[in-house]
């Protein structure tokens, strides 16, 4: 069983036990973990993982089994504040290690624990380097995170929660999923500046939307629907077949707001709260 997991692992055909020799510890490329086996993520790989996880300053960046740190390290080069989840100790005390040697250790933290059981409610970024139960064991947690948290994972994907952007690096994938707000149901949309009112239906499955708009006795189907976090963009067509683009923020799944447009205009600005 070991084999075929190291074997998964971009090619590794052995893997070697941990050993702390003589001086300071050194991990080895295959040996046990918790759940999973450590091996590192490429360099190179990681910068392009960061990269389109957009990581910036500011930014919460967690690593899910952190290995030697590597990831929170160069997450917290670009002026994150990174914390590593890791179960093994030594591969705590390497880590801390290393982010002071690289002068990051006031913005990173390495924390012996078993990312299972981590509140994960504070990361704007997460990353991980697991196996595919994993990932699905970690995805319904996942989707309850805050909507606009960004989720990049080496190697493994999450089945039918498609990923919104993805690289590959040498041979090797990487995803990149953004936690959508929920908006599926029936909205009651309305325009402050007038009378007007419309029914809205949205249906989600994951990032993805689909629905229409009763307005002024007529049903609308929505154009290129389209939702990232808590970002959300709709097109409708009036009578003369001009598309009315509905641009708004979705605030905690029970509020939209926004505006609308035409010929890239800004005509008048739209609310929405959920009714169902
Ligand atoms: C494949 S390595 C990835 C290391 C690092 N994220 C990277 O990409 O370079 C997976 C790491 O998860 C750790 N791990 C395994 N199960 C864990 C658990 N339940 N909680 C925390 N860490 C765990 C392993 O010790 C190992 O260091």
């Amino acid at each position: 069983m070991l084999r075929l997991l190291v074997a998964l692992y971009a090619g590794l055909s052995f893997a070697v036990a941990a050993q702390a020799q003589g001086g300071e510890y050194e991990p080895r490329e295959g040996q046990e973990g918790k759940d999973v086996i450590w091996v590192g993520t490429p360099d190179a790989l990681i910068e392009r993982m960061l990269d389109m996880a957009e990581v910036k300053p500011g930014d919460y960046v967690m690593d899910l089994g952190s290995g030697d740190g590597r990831i929170p390290i160069a997450a917290a080069k670009r002026g994150a504040r990174a914390i590593g989840i890791e179960y093994n100790p030594d591969l705590v005390e390497l880590s801390k290690r290393k982010a002071e040697a690289a002068g990051v250790a006031d913005r990173t933290e390495f924390l012996k624990a078993d990312l299972f059981e981590t509140d994960l409610s504070k990361a704007d970024v997460i990353t991980m380097y697991l196996l595919p139960e994993l990932n699905m064991k970690l995805r319904p947690k996942l989707l309850e995170l805050k909507p606009g948290t960004r989720i990049v994972s080496h190697f493994f994907d999450m089945e039918d929660w498609k990923s919104d952007n993805d690289t590959v690096v040498d041979g090797r994938p990487a995803y990149l999923w953004i936690v959508p707000a929920k908006v599926g149901g029936k909205w009651k949309l309305s325009y402050p500046d007038g009378k007007e009112t419309a029914e809205l239906t949205l249906t989600q499955n994951f990032q993805l939307i689909w629905g229409d708009l009763r307005q002024g006795g007529e049903t609308l189907e929505l154009g290129a629907p389209w939702l990232a976090g808590d970002r959300i963009r709709f097109t409708v067509r009036d009578a003369q077949d001009r598309p009315h683009q509905y641009t708004g923020k979705v605030f905690d799944g029970r509020r939209m707001e926004g505006t609308v447009s035409v010929d890239g205009k800004q005509t008048r600005k739209w609310v929405a709260t959920r009714v169902q």
